[in-house]
């Protein structure tokens, strides 16, 4: 089986894998970090959303292969090393950003993504950056305002 290294978290890492193996299988299974979910594995809800490069990526939708010599970056790995919360998620917690918290590990990588990558200055440019996450709980309303909050945040 081929050899993937990669860093995760700032950690690196090195592991057999048989070539068609996926990326969320290899962050979930193989390094035990469960909290990048899989709702669809087809590409469609965003739920299993990480950081590849310092971009948003679907898990779902990435060979592991594909992933090799990159920097990964999941939702463990979003918190600073004392335990507090990004500000991205504070924003999610104080602005009630969420109901079951399944779409929440993604839409925080992706809301992450948006402020650094993208344009996100209004609410349309959040609400379109994040329309490949779907929240089946519906609570967009929230989920914006957190991101608006997060982004303050981020850019202040
Ligand atoms: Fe990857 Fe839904 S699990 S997009
Ligand atoms: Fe339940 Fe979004 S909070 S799916």
């Amino acid at each position: 089986m081929p050899t993937l290294s990669l860093t995760v978290n700032g950690q690196a890492e090195s592991l057999q894998i048989p070539a068609d193996r996926l990326l969320v299988d290899v962050l979930r299974q193989d390094l035990g970090l469960t909290g990048t979910h899989v709702g669809c594995d087809t590409a469609q809800c965003g739920a299993c959303t990480v950081l590849l490069n310092g971009h948003a990526v679907k898990a779902c939708n990435v060979l592991a292969l594909q992933a090799a010599g990159c920097e990964i970056s999941t939702i463990e790995g979003l918190s600073p090393p004392d335990g507090s919360l990004h500000v991205m998620q504070q924003a999610f917690k104080d602005c009630h950003g969420l109901q079951c918290g399944f779409c929440t590990p993604g839409m925080v990588m992706s809301a992450v993504d948006l402020v650094q990558n993208h344009a996100c200055e209004s609410e349309a440019d959040i609400r379109n950056g994040l329309d490949g996450n779907f929240c089946r709980c519906t609570g967009y309303q929230n989920i914006v305002r957190a991101v608006q909050q997060g982004a303050a945040q981020m850019k202040g």
